[in-house]
């Protein structure tokens, strides 16, 4: 069996589970399979190798799937992890496990219930900014726009592999910082201020399961490069970051209601494009654990 892009898709000989590249770089869709009910082992092993090799699973048509079961469906992946904001009185899940957090334009009593609410993204990995940052990140749509509000994803191992040589030394041994910011207008005064939450990274990161190299930098949240000069790494991180997005290593998820979506998240990045403010947007989230990231 081929996929449309001519890359292999893979099935298990008696399942009807089976997962479909979406472009020759990362993305797949894995068809065939219903998450309101358990998997056997065989299944979740298929699972496993397509996440590590495809970095993104996509599975639509999972209408009424329970927090119980996406939390199931996350655990293949290895343990849930914690919240990295505060849940505020709980307000956005008293139905789900504490690890839950919505990425909702949604109000009650004129406050945003969510996360994330509004606007276009830049790209960036969840938590980069932090010691441990989540293995993967897991999204279930609920509600979505009929335009906008897209998520794009980029494959950080395609970057690391066309990475020209003068690049690629810089890469290899280098570290750079990462500053918590979700707003890119005012990244230069939140990387000064005082209270600043950041973490310095190694700029190439093997992949935990397999040692593939990714190269972990993003637009919206790495800073600096450790030891070079202000403007020359800038330079060099401008030049790292037209890499990481170049079109061809992009797969963009248009939304529809009951799409579950996995993504690796050291091996990735993601942005989202706008969406009108009025028009209903409510995904469930969840994140499975991570640990401090190895150099590749
Ligand atoms: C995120 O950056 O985690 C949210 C992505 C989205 O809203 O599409």
């Amino acid at each position: 069996m081929r996929s449309l892009d001519g890359g292999p898709a893979m099935s298990l000989s008696e399942s009807p589970v089976k997962v479909t590249p979406l472009t020759p770089t990362l993305g797949a869709e894995v068809t065939g399979i219903d998450l309101t009910r358990a998997q056997d082992a065989e299944t979740v092993a298929l699972l496993r190798t397509a996440f590590q090799k495809h970095l993104v699973l996509v599975i639509r048509d999972q209408s009424g799937l329970s927090p119980d079961d996406q939390v199931r469906f996350c655990e293949f992946f290895g343990p849930l992890g914690a919240r990295s904001r505060p849940a505020d009185d709980r307000r956005e899940g008293a139905d789900a496990p504490a690890e839950v957090m919505f990425v909702s334009n949604r109000k009650e009593d004129g406050r945003f219930i969510g996360s994330l609410p509004e606007g276009e993204m830049q790209f960036h990995m969840d938590q980069c900014y932090t010691e441990r940052p989540a293995r993967a990140t897991c999204l279930y749509a609920i509600a979505v726009p009929d335009e906008g509000g897209d998520t794009l994803f980029a494959s950080l191992c395609a970057a690391y592999d066309a990475l020209p040589g003068d690049l690629k030394r810089i890469v290899d041994d280098g570290r750079a910082r990462h500053v918590f910011s979700y707003d890119s207008t005012n990244a230069d005064a939140v990387a000064n201020s005082a209270d600043v939450r950041e973490c310095v990274q190694p700029m190439a990161v093997a992949q935990p399961e397999t040692g593939r190299p990714a190269l972990y930098v993003n637009r919206l949240m790495t800073r600096e490069i450790v030891g070079m000069a202000p403007d020359a790494g800038r330079g060099v991180l401008d030049r790292l970051i037209d890499l990481v997005e170049r079109p061809e290593f992009c797969y963009r998820h248009k939304w529809r209601v009951g799409d579950l979506l996995i993504w690796d998240n050291l091996c990735t990045v993601h942005a989202r494009t706008d969406f009108d403010p009025a028009a209903d947007r409510h995904l469930r989230r969840f994140t499975i654990a991570g640990a401090p990231l190895k150099p590749a």
